[in-house]
C-alpha cells in the first residue's frame, strides 16, 4: 500500500519511520516532509491546510491509498472530511470530533457535562465581564485562548495585575489571532506531592468504541532547564511516567478515557484517531489539563519506538472500527528524546544554520523537525530542529545514551535543556 503522511515535525518523522518497518507499506509521499522524512519518504511540496489543494493532490494520485494526518489545523478545517468525502481512506477525526482540541471551552464544556474530571472554570466572550470575574477570583487563575494557538495559548497568572494584563493581551490585542475570541478562565491546579501537579500525556487509539491507551509519558513545555523561561511545543520527552501506576492507570480508564469516548459518541461526534489526554496528579485524582486530537510532538516520538505491532495495522483497525480484534503490544524498558532547538527559540531565531552530525550510536534514532537541505547540505529551517532519541533498560540508561549522542551534533545557536528524564525522580 502507498500513503501519504500530512506534516513535517519530529512526530511525522516518527510516524514515518515506524510505518517504514511495516509489511503493509510500500512507498510513502510526506506532505511537506523535512530533511530526516525525505530519506524514507518522497516529500510532496503542497500546503496541507489547504484542504482543496490536499483533496486535488490525492485525486491526482490514485496510488495513495491511504492518509495519515498527524497536526492540529488540517484535522481541525475538515481534512479528514474532505478526504473521506472524496472516497479515500484515512487516519485522523473529522472536524466535528477534533473540536475536543480546536476549542477549549468546547472539551470544557463537555467535562462539565459528562462529569469528567478537570479544573472548575468559566468561559467567556466578553472582555469586560472576565475581567469583573477574575476580579472577583482566587490567584494563580490559568487564563486559555479557546482555538489552537501552537501550545502557547495558555498563560498562568499569579497576581491580579498579570491576570488583567493576560486578558488584555488574549482578547483585545489578540496576540494569538482568532483563538482569542473567546477566553476559558481556570482554576490553578494544585499537585499531589509538587507544585504544581505533577503531568503525564496518556495518547490513546480509538475507534470510537474501543480505546488503547499507549505507553504514558512526560512532556517537557518549557524552554529551560528547571522549569523555567518560556512555553515551547516540547522540549523533550521520556517513557515511562514513574508515577502512573497500574492503579492511576486503571483511575484514568473508568473515570476520563471511556468517559471521553462515550461523551463523544452521545454528542454525535465520535472521535476516531488518536486522542490525547494532557492529565494532572491532584489530591482529588487525576484530572485533565487538555485534550488533543492527534499524536503529540515530542511524546509521538518515545512512544512509537517502543511500539512492537505494526503501526499501519493499527491505523487500519481504526478506520474499519476493529480495534478490539488486535493486540497491541510495547516493548519493556525506557526512551528518552531530547530536542534540539535553534537559538532564540521559541521565540526570534535564524533557520539555515549548517548541521554537523557525527557517526551516532547505531541503535540512537535522530528525528529530524525543522531540517531542510540547501544544495545538498543539511540546514536548520525551523524551532526544533532535531529530536535525539535512545533506549535504554531504565529512563537514566536512555538518557545517558541521549545526552552523551548529542555531543556529536552541532549548528550554530544549538540549545536544548539538560534535564530531561530526570523530573518526577525517573532517570535518577
Ligand atoms: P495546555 O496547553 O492546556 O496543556 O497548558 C499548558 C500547561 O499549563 C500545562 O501543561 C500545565 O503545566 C499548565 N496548566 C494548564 N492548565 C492548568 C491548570 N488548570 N492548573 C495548573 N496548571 C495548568
Ligand atoms: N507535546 C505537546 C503537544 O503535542 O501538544
Amino acid at each position: 500500500m502507498n500513503v501519504l503522511v500530512i506534516g513535517n515535525g519530529g512526530r511525522e518523522h516518527a510516524i514515518v519511520h515506524a510505518l517504514a518497518k511495516s509489511p503493509l507499506v510500500d512507498k510513502m509521499y510526506c506532505m511537506k516532509g523535512n530533511a530526516g522524512i525525505a530519506e524514507l519518504a518522497e516529500c510532496v511540496d503542497v500546503d496541507y491546510c489547504d484542504v482543496k489543494a490536499v483533496g486535488d493532490w490525492v485525486d491526482a494520485h490514485p496510488d495513495v491509498e491511504y492518509t495519515v494526518i498527524a497536526p492540529d489545523d488540517p484535522l481541525a478545517l475538515g481534512l479528514a472530511d474532505e478526504l473521506e468525502g472524496r472516497g479515500h481512506r484515512v487516519f485522523g477525526p473529522n472536524k466535528a470530533a477534533a473540536q475536543i482540541e480546536a476549542s477549549k471551552s468546547f472539551a470544557k464544556q463537555l467535562m462539565k457535562k459528562y462529569g469528567i474530571p478537570t479544573a472548575a472554570y468559566e468561559v467567556f466572550d466578553d472582555y469586560d465581564k472576565a475581567l469583573a470575574y477574575v476580579r472577583g477570583g482566587k490567584f494563580p487563575v490559568v487564563l486559555k485562548a479557546d482555538g489552537l494557538a501552537l501550545g502557547k495559548g495558555v498563560l498562568i497568572c499569579e497576581t491580579l495585575a498579570e491576570a488583567e494584563q493576560g486578558l488584555r493581551q488574549i482578547m483585545l490585542d489578540k496576540a494569538f489571532g482568532a483563538a482569542g475570541n473567546k477566553v476559558v478562565v481556570e482554576e490553578f491546579l494544585q499537585g499531589k506531592e509538587f507544585t504544581p501537579g505533577e503531568e503525564v500525556s496518556v495518547l490513546t487509539f480509538t475507534d470510537g468504541k474501543t480505546i488503547v491507551p499507549m505507553l504514558a509519558s512526560c512532556d517537557h513545555k518549557r524552554a529551560l532547564d528547571g522549569d523555567k523561561g518560556l512555553n515551547t511545543g516540547g522540549m523533550g520527552t521520556f517513557t515511562p511516567c514513574p508515577f502512573y501506576s497500574q492503579e492511576i492507570a486503571d483511575e484514568v480508564m473508568q473515570n476520563i478515557l471511556l468517559p471521553t469516548v462515550h461523551a463523544m459518541n452521545a454528542e454525535g461526534r465520535p472521535f476516531k484517531g488518536v486522542l490525547y489526554c494532557g492529565l494532572m496528579r491532584t489530591p482529588e485524582g487525576m484530572k485533565v489539563v487538555e485534550y488533543n486530537a492527534r499524536f503529540g510532538d515530542p511524546e509521538t516520538q518515545v512512544v512509537l519506538p517502543m511500539l512492537k505491532t505494526d503501526l499501519m495495522e493499527i491505523f487500519q483497525a481504526i478506520t474499519d472500527e476493529r480495534l478490539a480484534d488486535i493486540n497491541i503490544e510495547w516493548e519493556q524498558g525506557a526512551c528518552v528524546c531530547v530536542v534540539l532547538a535553534s537559538g532564540g527559540y521559541p521565540q526570534k531565531y535564524e533557520k539555515g544554520k549548517p548541521i554537523e552530525i557525527g557517526a551516532l550510536d547505531e541503535d540512537v534514532i535522530l528525528y529530524h523537525a525543522g531540517t531542510a537541505r540547501k544544495d545538498g547540505a543539511l540546514v536548520t529551517s525551523g524551532g526544533r530542529v532535531l529530536g535525539v532519541c535512545a533506549k535504554g533498560a531504565t529512563v537514566a540508561e536512555a538518557r545517558k545514551k541521549a545526552y552523551a549522542n548529542i555531543q556529536k551534533i552541532k549548528f550554530e545557536g544549538m540549545q536544548y535543556r539538560s534535564d530531561i528524564g530526570i523530573k518526577y525522580n525517573a532517570g535518577v
